[in-house]
């Protein structure tokens, strides 16, 4: 197992550390910027299919319902089709309407989770087409879905997910730029600079995990918290839902993720000098909203870590900490901030002796509904 673990502590730092090159993997082949094409099989032969879908639901569960989230904001965005993401294990219970002209998307890194493979079998009975995103191959849902692609994130051993949710956005972040230029919302030349823009993040998440160090030491200052609030806006409300998710599951810290703006509306409440809140405020999007509400949670004597894109000074004299990633396209933004969360919980969970690549409770796959 030491020698698994490539000289890591932990599968799940490895598996941190791992994602600049996974999700290179992730895109090699696909993404063609020299010729301005992105080739993705699963979706070439149903192109159709899936140009024509009335809309697309998404159903995963966990972080992979995070990465659903974020590849909401980002199909709408960019490919202006309509999206509902769904928890798997709520989809079957509640008579959804499905017609054969929706495109279900399974997110699932084992390609095993129990509801998410029932949540296929119902769409596929209602005749929708269904696609799978997965890291395993030859996975259940891999088998049970019309067409699909993989992440080949390499194998994830730690429970909690780290680098199968920023490849999978790397996958869903194809496909939506694939169907926005088939779609005609691209200039061949907006279309290559993403192209371009999306080969620069291995580099730019490997800058973003030089704040290691720094990490660590703000990790030090609030292991002993019992809560924890994470805020974003935009593409970044489900990253902060992932980090909450991410310093729970390893920490058993109770933390809730909740779009800033939402705040307001009861989160403020639980406010004071005590309450670290963690809040992404890159410079793209809704940055000054993200700065007023860094401002009320001041106010209120909240501890602010706050995630900004280097070279910032607005938020720099409002936060008690501020952690830089690189700046990019703002659709692409996940891929980076999501890297100082994960490296946070993980800290805390070591620093509070839990067991980080298998915390209680809860398995890696969960096969049972
Ligand atoms: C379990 C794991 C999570 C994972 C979720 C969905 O709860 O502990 O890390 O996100 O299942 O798993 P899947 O394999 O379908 O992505």
């Amino acid at each position: 197992e030491e020698i698994e673990k490539g000289g890591y502590d932990h599968f799940m730092l490895k598996e941190i550390y791992e994602q600049p090159r996974a999700i290179m993997d992730t895109y090699r082949g696909r993404l063609l910027a020299g010729q301005s094409l992105i080739k993705m099989a699963g979706v070439d032969q149903h192109l159709e299919k899936i140009l024509n879908a009335n809309r697309i639901i998404i159903v995963a569960c966990g972080t992979s319902w995070h990465a659903g989230l974020v590849a909401e904001y980002i199909f709408e965005d960019l490919a202006r089709i309509p999206v509902e993401v769904e928890y798997a294990s709520e989809f079957r219970y509640r008579n959804p309407v499905i017609t054969e002209n929706d495109v279900l998307i399974a997110i699932s890194q084992s390609g095993e989770t129990a509801d998410t493979l029932a949540a296929i079998k119902l769409a596929k009975e209602k005749g929708a087409f269904v696609f799978g995103v997965c890291n395993v191959v030859g996975s259940s849902i891999a088998r049970e879905t019309h067409a699909g692609a993989y992440t080949h994130a390499g194998p994830e051993i730690g429970v909690a997910s780290t680098k199968a949710f920023t490849t999978q956005i790397t996958v869903l972040t194809l496909l939506a730029l694939k169907l926005a230029k088939e779609k005609g919302h691209f200039s061949t030349s907006r279309f290559h600079e993403y192209l371009t823009e999306l080969e620069t993040i291995p580099a730019k998440v490997e800058k973003a995990l030089e704040a290691n160090p720094l990490v660590e030491i703000i990790a030090d200052v609030y292991k002993d918290s019992t809560n924890c609030l994470y805020l974003g806006r935009g593409y970044n409300f489900p990253v902060a839902l992932e980090g909450a998710l991410k310093l729970k599951e390893i920490s058993y810290i109770h933390a809730e993720g909740y779009p800033a703006a939402e705040m307001k509306h009861g989160p403020i409440a639980l406010i004071d000098e005590q309450m670290p809140v963690i809040v992404i405020a890159t410079n793209k999007g809704h940055y000054e909203k993200v700065v007023s509400n860094i401002q009320e949670i001041k106010s209120r004597k909240g501890k602010i870590i706050a995630i900004v894109t280097q070279g910032d000074t607005q938020v720099r004299e409002l936060a008690d900490h501020v952690i830089e990633v690189p700046e990019t396209f703002e659709s692409l933004t996940p891929l980076l901030t999501t890297i100082p969360l994960q490296l946070l919980s993980y800290h805390i969970a070591v620093m509070r002796g839990c067991n980080v690549d298998q915390p209680r409770n809860l398995a890696k796959s969960v096969t049972v509904e």
